[in-house]
């Protein structure tokens, strides 16, 4: 038969179950596989081939044909423990095709899930006569998109992601053109137009489409290789030490990639699709998963108010001289600690974190050291059994810090060790931190070696019912469905960055919602008030930036079931008025509408406390002022609510006047509408208190 290249020989279709989204899969005449996607008819993605290579064998690209299909419809809901919402549904139309390779006689199946949301396909690697061992050198996955979309994109780093996000035509993607003064240790760019994912792009015909990856198990994270001329993306694995990207045997597969399609913003920023695509919980018994509400000795270490080190000799951005001759500085003493437990029993906060408890800080990062921390020794002035005491005493929980500084072949041989610490002086969750070059050496942050050992460490902490809050790690694929102790990460730019680097642009926190919190919660340390650093140091030019009412509404918009009051205990004794709200906002919900979405822009969420019939409702903007009017709809039927108003005040800005805001109450119910005015750079936050 005459063919040419790309000559169709067999096309399939998978609907959602909406009809909104096709899926066509064929295999062209060299018997590649190939994909193309639809949104209400229109292309979102072009013919683009699949296929795996491997190393030292025939690679798993083409010359297949097809030998069976199997459908399924999945239509289910599963209750979270800890989430947006108390239930979450299920629903996809499932294919999966049987391929065999003709030369090999190979098989490899190409599953496919089609949401009403998105897509999902994965490879697998069927069991075939005996078990068999494999390299995979490259993924060939590809993303031919339909124009020179608008792009919210970080450099393809294999060590960070704590990247502004820039807004440009995907044509215009170039990491050389980055200025990378921005406050990041440790960078590993090692391409121009590499870009990570989630990658958030808009259509010029109004598309939101979202390419990302769910289930991160054993395998490297993918990054996204673009052609700025042809707008077609292609997958990139983070390689290994010695250059090699996953080790997998049969039977096994690859993660989910994932393709978000809608002309509704809100329904990205709403979507469940990448937990839905992860396992279901592996602990069986979770009451000991709670959600907590902390302040730590922390933010005084990144304002330069105290240190890390005994010795009193670094800031946030070097590694102290090595001494350990006491200066006075040393911010983790049980004196400040019981100080800080004082204020979290006084205001109703679940924990306390300390950080720079523990010997090792005299030179932690920087030298690529195997042996720094041993996570058990407490510095002098730690009296690690006095604070457990007096925290109980005060009804307060202990949060752990783990700072690894990147030598995971060092935490792994001290944690269990380190988990029996943490059960014996009663510390339920830790913090874990991954600051600096990996050891074992040569190995990335999202190499397959460090995804193992993130999930590693979530599930040895299972063993010992400790929750985990990861920094500097992977970020999240949705394995928090599958272990709900690993309850947040930070995994991105967080709001420490605006304590010592150039910081964080307005409209950083309207795209984190549809970049890197779809992955799972985030330890974004909201709360600011205090978002001038010269008040600690009048040379000091950083600066949050934001309002002080929009470091509120991040309660709201940022989702995470770990939240940090982030401030000063002698920050927030100064405006406790706007204090109060994060006193009140729950983190834990049952229900959660997004009323208003644009990425880069704004975003409008409203929430129901899971246990209370309290909503709760966070708006936020980017550097432009705006005006919304909100409908109370959400409300239910026939209450009224007492609505307590936290906006920015008229003359307030993030650059100016970012402590002005206003405190109002109201009486509302369903019927009732909310016109909100926020300032550049600002936000509002409300609780509605059911009433009757
Ligand atoms: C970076 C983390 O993001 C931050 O929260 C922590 O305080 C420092 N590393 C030190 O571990
Ligand atoms: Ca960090």
């Amino acid at each position: 038969m005459l063919c040419c290249s790309f000559q169709i020989m067999l096309a399939q279709q998978i609907h959602s179950p909406s009809k909104d989204i096709t899926v066509n899969f064929s295999l062209t005449s060299q018997g590649e596989p190939t994909y193309k996607i639809l949104y209400k008819n229109k292309d979102v993605i072009k013919s683009s081939k699949l296929g795996v290579s491997l190393k030292g064998k025939t690679s798993l690209i083409d010359d297949f044909m097809m030998v069976g299909t199997e459908e399924n419809t999945v239509n289910e809901t599963w209750q979270p423990v800890l989430g947006e919402q108390f239930s979450i549904r299920n629903l996809y139309n499932e294919k999966r095709f049987h391929l065999n390779q003709k030369g090999t006689n190979k098989k490899l199946d190409i599953v496919f899930k089609v949401y009403d949301e998105g897509v999902a396909f994965r490879y697998e690697f069927p069991l075939e006569n005996t078990v068999e061992y494999f390299i995979i050198s490259d993924e060939n996955t590809e993303f031919n998109l339909t124009g020179n979309h608008k792009t919210f994109w970080i450099p393809g780093d294999y060590d960070s992601q704590e990247y502004v996000y820039n807004e440009t035509k995907l044509s215009e993607i170039d990491n050389s053109k980055l200025d990378l003064g921005n406050g990041i240790s440790l960078k590993s760019i090692q391409s121009d137009y590499r870009v990570q994912s989630p990658l958030m792009m808009k259509s010029s015909d109004g598309l939101y489409i979202n390419i990302f990856e769910a289930a991160v198990v054993n395998y490297p994270v993918m990054h996204l290789d673009v052609d700025t001329k042809m707008f077609a993306l292609s997958s990139s694995l983070v390689p290994n030490a010695i250059g090699d990207k996953a080790y997998l045997r049969t039977p096994s597969h690859t993660p989910w990639r994932t393709i978000m399609v809608s002309d509704d913003a809100r329904k990205i920023v709403a979507s469940k699709m990448i937990l839905n695509l992860n396992e279901p919980s592996e602990i069986k018994d979770t009451s000991w998963i709670k959600p907590m509400k902390y302040i730590g000795i922390w933010w005084e270490m990144h304002v330069g108010k105290s240190t890390w080190d005994y010795a009193g000799s670094q800031n946030a951005q070097n590694a102290g001289t090595g001494r350990m001759i006491p200066s006075g500085k040393h911010g983790a003493t049980t004196e400040n600690t019981k100080h800080y437990i004082d204020f979290a029993a006084k205001h109703g906060f679940d924990g306390v974190l300390v950080e720079g408890w523990n010997v090792g800080w005299e030179d932690w990062f920087g030298k690529w050291k195997e042996d720094v921390f041993d996570f058990a020794t407490p510095y002098p002035d730690f009296d690690i059994e006095e604070v457990r005491n007096y925290a109980k005493s005060k009804g307060v929980k202990m949060i752990m810090h783990h700072e690894t500084s990147g030598s995971v072949a060092n935490y792994e041989r001290h944690l269990d060790r380190a988990f029996e610490l943490m059960q014996k002086y009663n510390y339920p969750a830790v913090k874990s931190g991954y600051v600096g070059k990996i050891i074992p050496r040569g190995e990335f942050h999202d190499g397959q070696t460090m995804v193992n050992h993130f999930n590693f460490v979530a599930q040895r902490a299972a063993d010992y019912q400790i929750m985990v809050n990861s920094h500097e790690s992977v970020r999240p694929t949705g394995y928090s469905r599958t272990y709900p102790n690993y309850i947040a990460a930070e995994a991105a730019r967080g709001n420490e960055f605006n304590a010592w680097s150039n910081g964080n642009p307005p409209e950083h926190e309207t795209i984190l919602p549809f970049t890197r919190l779809l992955g799972g919660p985030m330890d974004y340390t909201p709360g600011i008030f205090e978002t001038k650093m010269n008040i600690y140091d009048s040379n000091k030019k950083e600066l949050v930036h934001t309002t002080l009412a929009k470091q509120l509404a991040l309660y709201v918009t940022l989702y995470s079931p770990l939240q940090m009051a982030a401030d000063l205990p002698e920050n927030y004794e100064k405006y406790l008025d706007a204090f109060q709200f994060i006193k009140d906002v729950p983190l834990d919900w049952q229900e959660s509408i997004y009323l208003e979405a644009e990425p880069g822009d704004y975003l409008t969420v409203v929430r129901k406390d899971k246990n209370s019939e309290n909503w709760f409702l966070g708006t936020i903007t980017d550097e432009n002022a705006r005006s919304t009017e909100i409908k109370l709809d959400f409300l239910a039927k026939g209450k009224k609510y007492k609505a307590t108003i936290y906006q920015d005040g008229k003359d307030a800005d993030w650059e100016n006047n970012p402590k002005s805001y206003k405190i109002t109450t109201k009486t509302v119910s369903r019927k009732s509408t909310l016109n909100l005015n926020l300032a550049k750079g600002g936000g509002t936050a409300i609780s509605f208190q059911l009433m009757n």
